[in-house]
């Protein structure tokens, strides 16, 4: 098909309201996407909404013996849930010897960041319905819930919908479940990346609302299966926290017999310089969900599990689907470990970050159009002070070919391939500064 056809055959059939351009996946390169249609070139800083690790045509991903296993995985889509196989098995060693951190044994796998989410939810309904008691399936256990934040974003599926706050075109007329929702203390840098708000009120007022839901007396105080947080809210606005307060959602979920689950599907998966943002904290989730650049979808759980004997790790079809991931997706996210090992590209985006944070910090102190600069590794944002000078830069940006994604109601973030060389960040910082000069002279 002629690629300036695509847009259009693709309207006839489907809603089409993503990017005006047709990807070349023969001829866009690392950081760099060419549009098929116009070969006009676009600078990555969007990698697929932080789906893409390593750009576009890797040379590692020429490697022979990889294109070989994929070959044979693609040929046939194998039920991984019950029909195992060997680049199942190795797909899997290497994800629980490189990205899964110590102490968690347990793994499932399943396509889709958001039912990721929602099977780390049933995975803590499950639990604590079985501590509270009800181990019968015909126990009623409607009264379980979930304790998120504000401006959460956790997906689109069923119960995913009802912890995701953050647009209402997202979640709005479909039926939720009301489970108590938070106050998110988001910490605020100044320039020289310092925290410049008052952040202990914020985390007071989050403390006084998590002791009101677990206050003797109120109705979900020993209803509480998990408290589901982003360690860093991403469609919500690039929200950091704290480490001190990620440590005392650890000592709520502690204390009120709970699950602490986070979800780590845009943050995760070596985007920040670690393999798991909460790495940065130091705080340790007892599920965590990932997604999106992992490929396969999924969640890692630890030892509290296992103080259910029957819980969903170990009783059969609790949690299921026909694929449990696809094979496809396996032999990729393979492949995509070992050269992030392989090449060092953690110690790579972080120094790769500090500078586009350094670079971004500069535009502000000398042009004022945004602030807030923050980030870590390959996730990095900044704020402006309405959505409209947010939008329009955003917009500009596209227009002189350079990907960015807005996020929350005035922040824009980037998500840097791994492997984005750094004269590459300084076309983006240049195209930033250029993008501010354009807007002031407007
Ligand atoms: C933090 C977070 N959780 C869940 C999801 C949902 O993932 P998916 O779109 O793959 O279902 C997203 C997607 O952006 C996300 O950012």
């Amino acid at each position: 098909m002629n690629p300036q056809r695509v847009l259009d055959e693709l309207a006839r059939h489907q809603l089409v309201d993503g990017y005006p351009l047709v990807v070349d996946l023969e001829r866009s390169e690392g950081s760099w996407i060419i549009d098929a249609a116009s070969g006009e070139k676009y600078l990555d800083a969007f990698t697929c909404f932080a789906s893409m690790p390593l750009g576009y045509n890797h040379p590692g991903m020429m490697d022979a013996d990889y294109l070989q296993t994929l070959k044979l995985a693609s040929l046939c889509n194998v039920s991984n849930a019950d029909l195992y196989s060997v680049e199942m098995a190795q797909f899997v060693d290497a994800f629980a010897t490189h990205a899964t951190p110590e102490d968690f044994n347990h793994h499932f796998w399943i396509a889709g960041g958001g039912l990721a989410v929602e099977n780390a939810m049933k995975a803590a309904f499950d639990w604590k319905a079985r501590l509270l008691g009800r181990n019968d399936f015909a126990d009623n256990v409607n009264d379980l819930a979930i304790v998120h934040f504000k401006e959460a974003f956790h997906g689109r599926t069923g119960y995913t919908m009802s912890v995701t706050n953050t647009l209402p075109d997202k979640v709005g007329l479909f039926p939720k479940f009301d489970w108590p929702r938070i106050s998110n203390p988001t910490v605020e840098f100044d320039l020289d990346g310092n925290i410049c708000n008052d952040i202990e009120a914020l985390e007071n007022q989050a403390y006084a609302e998590l002791d009101a839901v677990f206050a003797a007396g109120s109705p979900t105080h020993d209803r509480v299966a998990g408290i589901l947080i982003e360690p860093m809210q991403g469609e919500g606005g690039d929200n950091h926290f704290r480490p001190e307060f990620l440590a005392r959602l650890r000592d709520y979920a502690d204390t009120n017999q709970c699950l602490l689950l986070y979800d780590e599907v845009q943050s995760g998966f070596f985007g920040s310089g670690k393999p798991w943002m909460w790495q940065h904290h130091g705080v340790a989730p007892d599920i965590a969900a990932f997604g999106k650049k992992s490929q396969v979808c999924g969640i890692y759980a630890g030892p509290r599990m296992d103080e259910v004997e029957h819980n969903v790790f170990r009783r059969s079809s609790r949690i299921n689907s026909t694929w449990g991931g696809n094979l496809v997706d396996m032999v990729r996210s393979r492949r995509y470990i070992e050269i992030i090992v392989a090449d060092g590209l953690c110690d790579h985006v972080l120094n790769l970050g500090e500078h586009v944070i350094a670079g971004m910090r500069e535009i502000a102190r000398s042009t004022g159009a945004f602030s807030n600069v923050r980030g870590v590794g390959s996730l990095i944002a900044c704020s402006f002070d309405t959505a409209e000078a947010r939008d329009s830069l955003v917009r500009d940006l596209f227009n002189h070919k350079v990907i960015a994604l807005p996020c929350g109601s005035r922040s824009m973030r980037f998500r840097l391939p791994l492997i984005m060389q750094q004269e590459e960040a300084d076309i983006l910082l240049n195209a930033v500064e250029s993008a501010v000069s354009r807007a002031v002279s407007a």
